[in-house]
């Protein structure tokens, strides 16, 4: 066996044996698309992929090369997992919409509504920020945690004739000053539990594997802590590995 072929075979171990016994794993500081490489390689495919880059206006700067930058993403996304969810201002993620690279397809445009962001310029207050939710067509979803004890008992009973999934605008409010002091971590654009609990219980159950390369403050990896599902987290700012590190008490793996 070649050299490399050991270290794959090394690695693809160490990012399984941590799944099995912490149901997380934090990767060391990396590259979205170096993390998904090595993702594809070791661990093959998954089930949710949540990608949540900076918005490109406002914190985190503006790139150039944005839309080839999200194509670039949407398309490794594509190619291992079932579900997708893409973050960013609604006028950025309405460029996406006819890009869907193939096998995924579109599921539903996801508005996060929040009315606490206090105004620093004249004019509208930005109240929304929008998640595409992009799915394969035999991708599971999950939404018996969304029905009531009534309409659990009637679908048991085959009486229930359509069952009601969550709202498309998940209403929860910005976790800036006293509001949600006790998840605020001092990431920048951390998102509240809140949001992500509903995409997770709508993709995710206890035996789905979520991967996000732009962990941020880990809330991915909160939520699969609640939720019980496994997650493998990753950003390039290493004060955020740390941050998550902390959050989720567990230290990242060492390749
Ligand atoms: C909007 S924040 C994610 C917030 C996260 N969802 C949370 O709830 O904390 C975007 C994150 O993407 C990371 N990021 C941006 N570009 C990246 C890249 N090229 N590779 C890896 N991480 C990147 C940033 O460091 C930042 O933490």
């Amino acid at each position: 066996m070649l050299e490399n072929d050991v270290a794959a075979k090394d690695l693809s171990l160490v990012i399984k044996s941590e799944l099995n016994k912490n149901g997380l794993v934090i990767l060391p500081p990396m590259d979205v698309s170096t993390s998904f490489e090595l993702v594809s390689t070791n661990v093959g495919d998954i089930d949710v992929c949540m990608l949540d880059p900076w918005y490109n206006k406002g914190i985190g700067g503006v790139r150039d090369d944005y839309n080839e930058f999200v194509m670039s993403l949407l398309t490794k996304a594509s190619r291992i997992s079932q579900h997708v969810f893409l973050w960013g201002f609604p006028e950025i993620v309405a460029n996406f919409v006819s890009r869907i690279p193939s096998p995924l397809e579109y599921n539903c445009w996801l508005t996060w509504y929040y009315k606490n962001n206090p105004s620093v310029i004249r004019g509208w207050r930005s109240a929304q920020q929008t998640c595409l939710h992009l799915s394969r067509s035999e991708a599971q979803i999950f939404l018996e945690p969304f029905l009531t004890e009534k309409q659990l008992q009637k679908k048991e009973e085959g009486k229930l004739r359509y069952i009601p999934g969550p709202p498309s605008v998940i209403e929860a409010a910005l976790n800036i000053g006293f509001i949600g002091r006790n998840e605020q971590t001092g990431h920048p654009a951390q998102k509240p539990e809140k949001v992500y609990d509903t995409l997770f219980k709508m993709t995710a159950n206890s035996e789905s594997l979520v991967f996000d390369p732009m962990a941020g403050s880990g809330t991915t990896g909160a939520i699969a802590n609640k939720n019980g599902f496994k997650a493998i987290l990753c950003d390039h700012n290493p004060d955020y590995i740390e941050l998550m590190e902390k959050r989720l008490g567990l230290k990242r793996v060492s390749l």
